[in-house]
């Protein structure tokens, strides 16, 4: 049997002393964070931000940059991936009234039912591709719709043969060493073009993250 540490000076085990608690209810008020997290565990709380919200993460101007994608295409496609209650889609859909807008999510939000410029697709990421054709969708924006996921190139690489030649996905993240692993995707171009501190919006405690845009070159 193998014996570990020396023969003749065991170590006596050091327990620590018993104390008793204290409760110190007007420390712990004072130390409860007041915002609530962007996912909680259970469900999202930022689940209706607006396209100038949403353009102040990504650092640019949202609608400008689809007018540039689009304007070329005769029927141009967007999709927002999570789109939570579908506020941001909804603008984009009434900017862009010859487009079809997509916005899904793998949570329903009644929101949903009264919206008939949108079409709305109660679907998880994986499934959600598998609705379009090659070489379909223009622009693809995500704001924080994948803080959850756990292999973010893994979606990219199964939304990019549904996108056009030319067209855009644009997310959101904390993780900067994504840019080497999103790099060695063929056929992409990938620039980080901001970084967004992290910041309260009214109850709300949104993460920093990096704003990423690929492109599809081929
Ligand atoms: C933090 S909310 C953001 C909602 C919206 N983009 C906004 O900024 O207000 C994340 C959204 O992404 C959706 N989502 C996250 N992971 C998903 C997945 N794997 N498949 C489908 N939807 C997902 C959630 O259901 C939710 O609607």
């Amino acid at each position: 049997m193998p014996v570990y540490g020396k023969r003749n000076s065991p170590r006596k085990p050091v327990y620590p002393k018993h104390t008793a608690t204290i409760f110190r209810p007007e420390l712990e008020s004072k130390t409860r964070p007041r915002t609530t997290r962007i996912f909680s565990g259970r469900q999202w709380s930022l689940v209706s931000s607006s396209l100038a919200r949403i353009s102040q993460t990504f650092g640019f101007d949202l609608v400008k940059a689809i007018r540039v994608r689009v304007q070329k295409s005769e029927k141009p496609v967007i999709v927002d991936y999570g789109c939570g209650k579908g506020t941001a889609i909804t603008e984009l859909a009434q900017a862009f009234p010859n487009a079809r807008c997509f916005g899904f999510s793998e949570e329903f939000y009644d929101e949903w039912k009264e919206n008939r410029n949108v079409e709305f697709v109660h679907e998880s990421s994986f499934d959600f591709p598998r609705l379009f054709g090659k070489k379909k969708i223009d622009y693809a924006y995500s704001h924080y719709g994948l803080s959850k996921s756990s292999n973010i190139p893994f979606d990219v690489k199964r939304l990019l043969p549904k996108m056009k030649i030319g067209g855009k996905i644009v997310f959101n993240s904390s993780d900067l060493e994504l840019l080497h692993d999103l790099r060695k995707i063929p056929g992409i171009q990938v620039k980080i073009v901001n970084y967004s501190k992290k910041r309260v919006i009214k109850e709300f405690h949104i993460p920093d993250s990096f704003c990423y845009v690929i492109t599809r070159i081929e």
